[in-house]
Order: structure tokens, then sequence, then C-alpha cells
């Protein structure tokens, strides 16, 4: 993978605490030994981590403002109109953002750990009879890489890459998101998607409940997760902070800013960890989230039997109110794209 020099970043419109918190394992990260490696699992799964979301958004300008210098990402390159935001981990963008007349998903970017698995995964989701698979190609957008995008059962848009660039200065930054955590998709067909990702890209399942699968190609117990819904929507992305105390904090400057908590701060079920969620300019529901479990193949799969709360609550913990109404409703409002435009 290509190696690109630190970098300064702007200054934001929030504090950071100087004082260092405890950081997860999956923090250490320099160029060549980038973060996200530390949670990979050495089974047959080709890919490493989620690498990015790719959105259209009508307002990309106020948009990518909102997610520097509140959500606490930071603009890495623009290009063509669409701006790429950073966290504080080795992912070249972890967001990018492109102009389109109404909020979308373009895509979902999965980590590969080479060329050749590229290759093989490209093989592997055709065989499958994924539609519209583009021929793996060099990437033209910032990061580079080398990368091939197809469409899921649901034809939503997955992109594969190896070889983009990687920060050497990754380092957790208290308050801020460091990657993507999980990318949770609203599904018609919940169980035939589990299975396209388990048969062609070597997804682990982690845990079934009553209305989602959770799903790993690493060691963090989901990447991403499909709900059982009446159609094919983003439910929500969710970023990795450092530690509870970030959630906490990131969640007071959202509220500071006029970002109402939609549902949280609270300790889910599967995944043990806790949360925020919030809804952003471009509408989309977005999740600060930490302390992630970690599973490796002696995680016992649980299913709807082994997960349910006490009546009244919607967490482990029990203090948050239920998910609002406002964000069931923005878990059901953007659709993915219908072409493969953001695959270059
Ligand atoms: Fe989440």
């Amino acid at each position: 993978m290509a190696c690109i020099g630190v970098r300064s970043f702007p200054s934001f419109a929030f504090s950071i605490s100087a004082k260092a918190k405890p950081i997860r394992e999956a923090a250490a990260g320099a160029c060549g030994a980038p973060a996200e490696a530390t949670r990979e699992i050495d089974v047959e799964s080709k890919l490493t981590g989620l690498r990015s979301v790719e959105l259209g958004v009508p307002d990309v300008a106020s948009d990518a403002k909102f997610y520097a210098e509140v959500w606490g990402l930071a603009t890495v390159a623009e290009h063509r109109g669409a701006v790429y935001l950073r966290g504080t981990g080795a992912y070249h963008h972890i967001l990018a953002l492109h102009p389109r007349p109404a909020t979308e998903l373009l895509g979902i970017t999965l980590a590969a750990r080479s060329r050749a698995d590229v290759d093989a995964l490209h093989a592997a989701v055709t065989a499958r009879g994924a539609r519209s698979a583009t021929n793996s190609a060099p990437v033209s957008e910032p990061g580079g890489g080398y990368a091939f995008a197809f469409k899921d059962p649901e034809g939503r848009i997955f992109r594969i890459i190896a070889d983009d660039a990687r920060h050497s200065d990754a380092a957790p930054v208290p308050d801020r998101p460091e990657r993507l955590a999980h990318v949770v998709l609203n599904s018609a067909d919940a169980s035939a998607a589990t299975k396209f990702l388990v048969d062609a890209l070597g997804f682990k399942v982690s845990d079934r409940t009553r209305v989602m699968d959770f799903l790993r190609c690493n060691r963090d117990h989901h990447n991403v997760a499909f709900a059982r819904s009446r159609a094919s929507t983003l439910h929500h992305v969710a970023y990795l902070v450092p530690d509870l105390d970030s959630v906490m904090r990131g969640t007071g400057r959202m509220k500071d800013s006029g970002y109402p908590i939609e549902w949280g701060v609270g300790r889910h079920g599967p995944g043990n960890n806790v949360f925020a969620y919030f809804i952003a300019p471009d509408g989309a529901v977005i999740e600060y989230t930490a302390e992630v479990e970690e599973a490796d193949d002696t995680h016992k799969v649980g299913g709807p039997q082994d997960w349910g709360f006490q009546p009244g609550r919607t967490d482990q913990w029990g203090i948050t109110a239920p998910p609002s109404a406002r964000i069931k409703a923005a878990q059901e409002k953007i659709l993915f794209a219908g072409d493969l435009a953001c695959s270059g």
C-alpha cells in the first residue's frame, strides 16, 4: 500500500482534552502497520476491515463542514466536487461526500489484503451472481488503490479495495473518530444478504437477534449488520471513538451544536459497545461508539433466544429513552444509488 506523510489537521471548533485516555488494542498504528491491521483475523476472509462509506449529498460544502467541525473528522482531499474526510486512524479517508440531488448511499468500501485478493474476491462475487461487477482496476480518486465494485442481491453497491494510501500519523485522539466501526443496512431479505457476504466475501456471523444479523471480517464484533425491514435503506453509520469518555464528550459537542441525542447514551447487547445516535444534516443516522467487543474463532454465535432486555429497556444500562420517532423515520429514507458511478 502507499504510505503518505504526516499532515496537519485543521483547527477544530471544539477543544480536545490534553489528557491521554486509555487506548484500545486496535489503536496502535504506523505506516506499514496501520491501526486497522491489529484487528485482522487469520481466517479465510481476504478482507481486513471496513474502510469507508461513500454518500451522495445535496450540499457537500455544508455537510463536510459539519463532519469536520462538529463530528470530528478532518478533510483530507477534494476532487471533482467531492470531499474526502479522514479519521485519526490510518485509512486515507473513511467518508466521501459526492454531490447528488438527494442524499443516497453510493457505496461501502471494504479493505482487502492485496491486489491478488481483490482479484480473488472479484471472481468469488461474480461466481455467486453479483450484478454489475466492474473489472478490478486502479482507482483514480484520492487515496488511490486497486478496486472493483459490485451489487449485492438487493442492489447495494460494495467496493473492494487494496493498495490504497494510508496515513503515517495514525493515533487515537480523545473525542474524535478513529475509523468506521460498522455500517448497518435495512434489508428486505436479511438472511439472503447475510448468506451472500458470508459465501462470497468470507464474512462470519457473530450474532443474530430477532431484528439483525451481525457480521465481521476482522476482530470487531461486527463491521456490517443487516436489519430485517420492509425496504433496503441505510440504517446507520457508526464511527469508532477511543473510549466511553469520548462518546460522552462527543455527545456533549453534538448537543451544544444543536443535534439532540436520538438514542442513547447506552450499551448494546450484541457487540457490547456503548453508543449515542444522532441525525446528520444530510439525513444519515450516525453513531459514536466505543468499547466494541472483540470476536475470534472461539466466539459463540448467539441467536434470538440469547438476546433481549427486560421490559422497558432498549440497552443494557436502562438509562436511555427508546429510539426517537425521528431516528426511526430517518433510517428508512436513504436509498442506495442505482449506478456504479462511484466505483472508480
Ligand atoms: Fe451501531
